[in-house]
């Protein structure tokens, strides 16, 4: 058992910093609202997580580094053979925008095609833990697939609700296993307020985005990973597609936990998330300054896992972009759907319109002189190609 411990502590508001019980479910803080995350006793987990002693390690899915991972009885941990998904170096891309050092991680690799993997078996291996067996969840249908996939391995019950113009491809996906779909009139937001309704009604457990502390730790394990992968020293730029934010803020927060493990310094990637043009509150808050973003206003996008209106964890994609000196960048429907398909053909990758928007965005921030050269570029390839549908 000592091998497999976790050094988790404790859960703690990101807002007001009240601290809670982490042996009671919670979802958000009851205090002030806002985002609960998970915290660890990092003095005692640095004994155990030296650079030599993970590189040995054979374990290779989000437990890798299962001391800063919030689960702690290993016959939870469930896994699909999520994570530790490829870096690939992309020279014609590169070669075309005169960037020496452009990447991928390539998140489609995962077991249901899309990052979303990784935090739903986080947040079903914690509920095991709990005893608990149903879950809900409002989707744009990627996270809702993962859900389903993890729900069936589990053995328990996944209730999902999205919009109705998710594609149906990851309809059928969710369908397939086992997951309950309910389509709903709409956007996200109202899959949402159907989502809780129904929850509340018949108690099963909301795994929606940041309103339930365990998802964004599966999150986290990307930026594990990617400090791994590049031999400890991060890359300068991380260009990620931004809904609900899960994806940034998890990075952000496993590069705090492992500068304090000593596993890293003190610098950090420039973040920059990327909306769709029809919908673009972090963009705007971004460069308003605000703190919050304000939901945007009849939104658009056929990039569905993008088309967020309003992110719960909103201050902290914000704070995480402007500490890292990053920025925010919106790009048009038509620009994602060129970059799908002249990106397929150039690098032999086909990619989802949320993942395309990354290379939309990164033509244009080369152009706005936002990047350099030289510098290590890393695009999030969140997610596969082979769930589009082919009429787009
Ligand atoms: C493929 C893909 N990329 C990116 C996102 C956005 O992720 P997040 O909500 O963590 O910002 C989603 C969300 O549905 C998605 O499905």
């Amino acid at each position: 058992m000592k091998d497999n411990k976790s050094f988790f502590e404790s859960i703690v508001c990101t807002y007001c910093g009240k601290e809670f019980d982490k042996n009671q479910i919670h979802d958000v803080c009851d205090s002030c609202g806002k985002v609960l995350y998970p915290q660890y006793n990092l003095e005692e987990a640095k004994e155990h997580l030296s650079k030599q002693e993970i590189r040995f390690r054979r374990v290779y899915n989000i437990w890798r580094l299962h001391e800063i991972m919030p689960v702690n009885n290993p016959k939870y941990r469930i896994s699909l053979g999520e994570g530790w998904t490829p870096i690939v170096k992309l020279n014609n891309f590169g070669k075309k925008i005169n960037l020496k050092s452009l990447y991928i991680k390539d998140e489609g690799q995962n077991p249901t095609g899309t990052f979303k993997s990784r935090g739903l078996c986080a947040a079903v291996s914690k509920a095991l833990e709990f005893g608990i067996n149903e879950f809900v969840m409002p989707s744009a249908g990627n996270a809702g697939a993962a859900l389903s996939a993890y729900a069936a391995h589990a053995g328990a019950k996944a209730h999902i609700f999205v919009p109705k113009d998710t594609p149906n491809l990851i309809q059928k996906e969710i369908s397939y296993m086992g997951g309950d779909l309910t389509l709903v009139e709409g956007l996200i937001s109202d899959a949402g307020r159907e989502a809780k309704e129904e929850g509340d009604k018949n108690g099963w457990f909301s795994v929606s985005t940041l309103k339930e502390p365990y998802r964004v730790e599966g999150k986290k394990t990307m930026g594990l990973e990617l400090a791994e992968q590049f031999d400890w020293k991060l890359p300068d730029v991380i260009i990620y597609p931004t809904g609900g934010g899960t994806g940034i803020v998890g990075m952000w927060k496993a590069f705090e936990e492992m500068e304090v493990l000593g596993l890293i310094g003190s610098e950090r990637p420039k973040m920059v998330s990327v909306q769709p043009s029809g919908c673009q509150p972090i963009v705007r808050a971004f460069k308003n300054g605000d703190e919050f973003a304000k939901p945007w206003e009849n939104a658009h996008s056929f990039a569905s896992g993008i088309r967020v209106p309003g992110a719960i964890g909103d201050y902290l994609i914000l704070n995480a972009i402007r500490e890292s000196h990053g920025t925010a960048i919106a790009v048009d429907d038509s620009e994602i759907k060129e970059a799908m398909y002249s990106f397929a053909k150039m690098e032999g990758i086909m990619v989802c319109p949320e993942a395309a928007a990354t290379i939309a965005a990164t033509e244009k921030l080369y152009q706005q002189d936002f990047l350099d050269s030289d510098e290590e570029v890393v695009l999030f390839i969140t997610g596969s190609g082979l769930t589009t549908p082919n009429d787009w």
